[in-house]
Formats: C-alpha cells, structure tokens, sequence
C-alpha cells in the first residue's frame, strides 16, 4: 500500500494537470521558447530512432510528442497519471488512421510492472513529468523489464541548478535558490499544490544502475530564457539570439550539460 501523503500528491496532481489539459495545447503553441526546447529534444532523440520504433511515452501530456513520433512512423503508447491529459490524447485520436499506432492508457510512471509483457525501443519522458516523483528508481527499477534489447530511454528532467533562475535573485526572485531544497519544493498549478522534486545528472545516473549506460545528455535552456520567460523574449530578441546560439555551442559541455533549466539525458540498455 502506498502512503497517504504519496496518494494525496497524486490526486493533486490528476486535479491541477487535469484542469490544465484543456488550454494546455493553445499554451505549448504560443511559447516559442517552449517551441525550440521540443525542437533540441526532438533532435536528440532522433539520434537513436532512425528506423521505425516503438516508443512508450511515460507522463505523455496531452500528446504533442506522441503525434509527432506517430507522424514520423513509430507505434506510441502513451501514458500519463492525469485523466484529463489521456482524455486529450483520445479526443485526437478517436476515429482517425492514428489509432492502430497512437495508444493511451491512464498509468501512473511507477506501475509500469502493469506493462509486463510488452517490449519497447524506447522509453520516453518530456518536461518534468519525472520531477513529480522524490525517488527515480522507482521508476527506472521496471525499464529493463519493458525494454528490448539495447533499447533506449530518454528523459527530460529539471536538474537542481539552473543558472538562469539563480541569477533572478538580483531581480529579487524568491525562488532563486528553491531548487536546493532537500526534500522538494511545493508547485502550485491550477490552484493545486504538490510537492516536486530536483534531480542531479548523478542521481539520476545512479536510479538507472548497472543495467544502462549514459550516452548522451545536454542541457535545455541552459543560459536561454526558460518557457516561463517570454517576456524577457518580448523585450531583448537580439539578446535571445545571442543566448540560443551561446547554448547550441555550450550546451554539450560541463557544467552547461548539467545546469540547465532541464536536461535530456539518454540511457542504453547494456544487460
Ligand atoms: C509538464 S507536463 C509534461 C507533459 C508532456 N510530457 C509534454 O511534454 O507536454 C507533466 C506531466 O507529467 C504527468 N505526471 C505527473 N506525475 C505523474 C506520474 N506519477 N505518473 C505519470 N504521469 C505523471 C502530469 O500529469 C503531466 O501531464
């Protein structure tokens, strides 16, 4: 049995990302900053999916990056904890070609033992779905259960140092230093509060084990504005410029492959 505290973050998580899901799409399109960090992601991951895969998509959302594998020609099953984003996932899908390749099913990340039997190339994780989670391993224990062989996982988590949102201190922030806190921060959305935590480039190495090996991780948005930053787009776009093209040289090297406002880190299984 799981513990109250546990159950109660994840019901306030099904709430607020499932009252979210239905601007969720108009959102994610209107942030050009949100745009070109799937964009990097995208063009990580493609580095290990050349022929047709079949993925399974953990913390899906509403399905943006299902559609986009799907219409690439991989098999997605993608799932999420929150009703409300599966819901979305359906209602694009439904009645359409896609179904027969796009699947969904409610499950949160840590029941994936509910998988048992299936095999997948790749397991993917976007946007800090796996920040909702204090320990990793509770996830990651089930991967080499559900992978094929030298099957691929790809995460993009929020590391705990973010150089951009250290720096808002001198504009004030109160939140410049949250990141550091032991035992998570308390996220509020849509009128929700949950509890979230920051995982290092080390422990997140240290949940996958033996099983896997790192074969690439780089940072997203690491002196880039961050997608909550588009004001800072608004006023300064030469300086936007400046900062992507200081990420696209940087981003691959320490300490900007770990310091990031996320990093997309992939595994390969070895064993
Ligand atoms: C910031 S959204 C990212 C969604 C999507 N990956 C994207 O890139 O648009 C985080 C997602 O993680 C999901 N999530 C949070 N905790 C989860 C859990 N324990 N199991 C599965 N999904 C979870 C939320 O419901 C939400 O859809």
């Amino acid at each position: 049995m799981q513990p109250v505290e546990v159950i109660e973050n994840s019901n306030q998580i099904n709430a607020a990302f499932s009252k979210q899901s239905l601007h969720y799409d108009t959102d994610d399109l209107q942030n050009p900053l949100l745009q070109a960090m799937r964009l990097q992601v995208y063009n990580h991951v493609s580095k290990f999916i050349s022929k047709p895969c079949r993925i399974l998509e953990l913390n899906a959302g509403t399905g943006i990056d299902a559609l986009y594998f799907v219409q690439r020609g991989h098999t997605v099953h993608a799932t999420d904890l929150s009703h409300g984003m599966i819901e979305r996932i359906k209602q694009k899908v439904i009645h359409t070609p896609l179904q027969d390749r796009l699947t969904f099913q409610q499950l949160p990340y840590d029941q994936l033992d509910k998988l048992q039997g299936q095999k997948f190339d790749l397991i993917f994780s976007n946007f800090g779905g796996l920040n909702c989670i204090d320990d990793l391993s509770k996830v990651t224990n089930s991967f080499s259960g559900i992978l094929n062989p030298s099957g691929y996982v790809t995460c993009v988590i929020m590391p705990p140092v973010s150089v951009w949102e250290i720096l808002s201190v001198f504009k004030g922030s109160k939140n410049a230093f949250r990141r550091f806190k032991k035992n998570g921060v308390i996220a509020h959305l849509e009128g929700k509060h949950f509890r979230i935590w920051y995982h290092s480039l080390r422990s997140i190495r240290k949940a996958f084990g033996k099983d896997f090996r790192l074969v690439h991780h780089e940072g997203l948005a690491a002196l880039s504005p961050p997608p909550h930053a588009t004001g800072f787009l608004a006023k300064h776009p030469a300086l936007y410029k400046v900062l992507m093209r200081a990420d696209a040289a940087l981003r691959n090297y320490f300490p900007f492959n770990r310091w990031a406002d996320h990093i997309v880190v992939s595994f390969q299984l070895v064993s």
